[in-house]
């Protein structure tokens, strides 16, 4: 099994099935844990023994090794509360979690916008690709309404910063992208202070939203080739996490079911396999647990649950579904989902 392509394979459902009740096992080629059974993934987030990586210093490792500068990467290294401990993640996590109820408050400008696109994208038989033409657009508004700014960026750029197999290009990318999103949240009159709570929020917040509802997309319309969106479905629409794993550093040694973990070792933690789970409670723990569990968790479901609402009243029947993944190791993103209607 390759760790890293595990996320987005024909069999990933066969390989979480397998490793239920297995020990974690020590990737040689990765040189890190990997953890698979969703059990033992919250009760290690849960733990506390295992702390979030210090993205800074790996950065400066990047640094050194291309002889290149990114300013703006070890800026967001500050900001972002997944690879911050301590107090500083309380901080950080605080300043996300009020401007996320400031958005509810103001009970959900993106709502009436969101159906508006939902009910384009539908308007017609025929042929969609909904990565394009329905939830790039969906995510936009979302983000647009919670942060006041274009954050229009392409799928992926932003979150290479946590991916350790990132290329140069990847993250010279990342880099400009950060550089761009600071200029434009000044440019909208965000004060300084909260630049950092915007980005963290843009960063965090658009991949994952945007990989959940397309692998929630793909599930409803291939349980429902072959039938009208309107006519009752066998099962309910459920949200699918798109954040396939999450990572983690051995701060002290210690033994996890007969696992050595050592200090300074790196620990995968795979949240796919909720997604494989029946009971909604399990499934829910795809929002990841502890300290750094989802703070977008609430507006994320609400985003589905409108999303699904809304294509369960189109009179079309699904004809065709196609779908491809973009190679990424920590989001399963589609590169295109291709719907036929008619
Ligand atoms: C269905 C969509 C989403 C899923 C499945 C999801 C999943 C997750 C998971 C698994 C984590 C924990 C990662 C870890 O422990 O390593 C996380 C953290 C986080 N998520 Fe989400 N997320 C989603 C949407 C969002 C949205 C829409 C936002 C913001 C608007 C958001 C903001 C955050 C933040 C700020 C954290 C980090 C919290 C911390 O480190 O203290 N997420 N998310």
């Amino acid at each position: 099994m390759n760790s890293l392509l595990l996320p987005t394979s024909a069999d990933r459902a066969a390989v979480f099935a397998a490793a239920q009740g297995g020990p974690p096992f020590y990737d040689e080629r990765l040189k890190l844990w990997v953890v698979l059974d969703h059990e033992q993934v919250s009760e290690l987030l849960l733990d506390g023994r295992l702390v979030a990586p210090d993205l800074d210093a790996a950065l400066q490792t990047v640094e050194r090794h291309y002889g290149v500068a990114l300013p703006n990467l070890r800026w967001a290294a500050g900001e972002l509360p997944l690879v911050l401990n301590g107090e500083r993640h309380a901080r950080v996590r605080g300043d996300i979690a009020k401007l996320l109820s400031r958005e509810r408050k103001s009970s959900g400008a993106w709502r009436q916008p969101v159906s508006q696109i939902v009910r384009s994208a539908f308007a017609a038989a025929g042929t969609i690709e909904a990565v394009t033409d329905l939830l790039l657009p969906i995510v936009n508004v979302v983000f647009d309404a919670l942060t006041q700014v274009d954050a229009a960026f392409a799928p992926l750029t932003l979150t290479r910063v946590f991916d350790h197999y990132a290329s140069y290009r990847h993250l010279m990318a990342a880099e400009t992208g950060i550089a761009t999103l600071r200029e434009r949240l000044t440019a909208a009159g965000i004060p300084d202070e909260a630049i950092g709570t915007h980005v963290a929020t843009i960063v965090l917040g658009r991949d994952s939203l945007l990989a959940s509802l397309s692998e929630a997309l793909i599930d409803l319309a291939v349980a429902s080739r072959g039938r009208r969106l309107d006519q009752p479905a066998a099962k309910a629409p459920r949200l699918f996490g798109g954040v396939a794993v999450g990572e983690r550093l051995v701060e002290e040694a210690f033994v996890f079911r007969s696992a050595p973990f050592a200090a300074g070792q790196r620990v995968r933690l795979y949240f796919q396999g909720y997604g494989y789970r029946e009971a909604e409670t399990e499934r829910l723990a795809m929002f990841g647990a502890g300290k750094h569990s989802c703070l977008g968790r609430a507006l994320a479901l609400e985003v589905w649950a409108l999303l699904a609402t809304e294509i369960r009243g189109v009179p079309l029947t699904v004809q065709s579904v196609a779908f491809e993944y973009v190679r990424n190791s920590m989001f399963t993103m589609p590169k295109l989902i291709s719907l036929t209607l008619g």
